[in-house]
């Protein structure tokens, strides 16, 4: 078991099947994307209002997170949000009375951007170094 970030704008799809292939299960950390992290920088996109995954969710009478969270528990990750709020918390258990198509999947992998949220400063001496892209 190993645990990395993993969302729809990250969604590790090499190193996921890397881990597969080992028999290595995966945790995802910050898998609605983390939206209260002070080191937010203005302006970024915030996973939880794009409009693709709303679309979906609308379509699937869902929120958001819990498309996420369909998404990633499909891929065969361990997702564990974070909340203060006790509706929320209902909300993001709220995800196994309905399956994403293998059309929404796809789609959903396509909102991959490379985007990290959590640096990994302690790692920057690293030849390889960021390892990704910024947003
Ligand atoms: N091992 C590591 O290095 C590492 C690093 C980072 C994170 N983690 C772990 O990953 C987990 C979560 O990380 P995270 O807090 O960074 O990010 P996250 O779970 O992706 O996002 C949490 C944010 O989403 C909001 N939220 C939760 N459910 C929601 C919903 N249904 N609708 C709308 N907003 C919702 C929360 O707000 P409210 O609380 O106000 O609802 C909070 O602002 C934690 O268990 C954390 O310990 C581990």
């Amino acid at each position: 078991m190993t645990d990395v970030e993993c969302h729809p704008y990250l969604n590790q799809k090499k190193l996921a099947d890397f881990c597969k292939s080992k028999g290595i299960a995966i945790t995802a950390y910050s898998p609605l994307g983390s939206s209260d992290r002070p080191w937010a920088k203005p302006g970024e996109p915030k996973l939880l209002d794009d409009p693709n995954l709303k679309a979906i969710a609308d379509k699937r009478k869902k929120t958001p997170a819990q498309i996420i969270l369909r998404y990633l528990t499909q891929r065969g990750f361990v997702a564990i949000p974070k909340s203060v709020h006790k509706n929320r918390i209902q909300e993001n258990i709220n995800i196994f009375d309905f399956q994403l198509s293998p059309e929404e999947m796809k789609y959903v992998d396509s909102f991959n951007r490379n985007g990290r949220l959590l640096r990994f400063e302690s790692g920057s001496k690293h030849p390889y170094y960021p390892f990704h892209d910024e947003y």
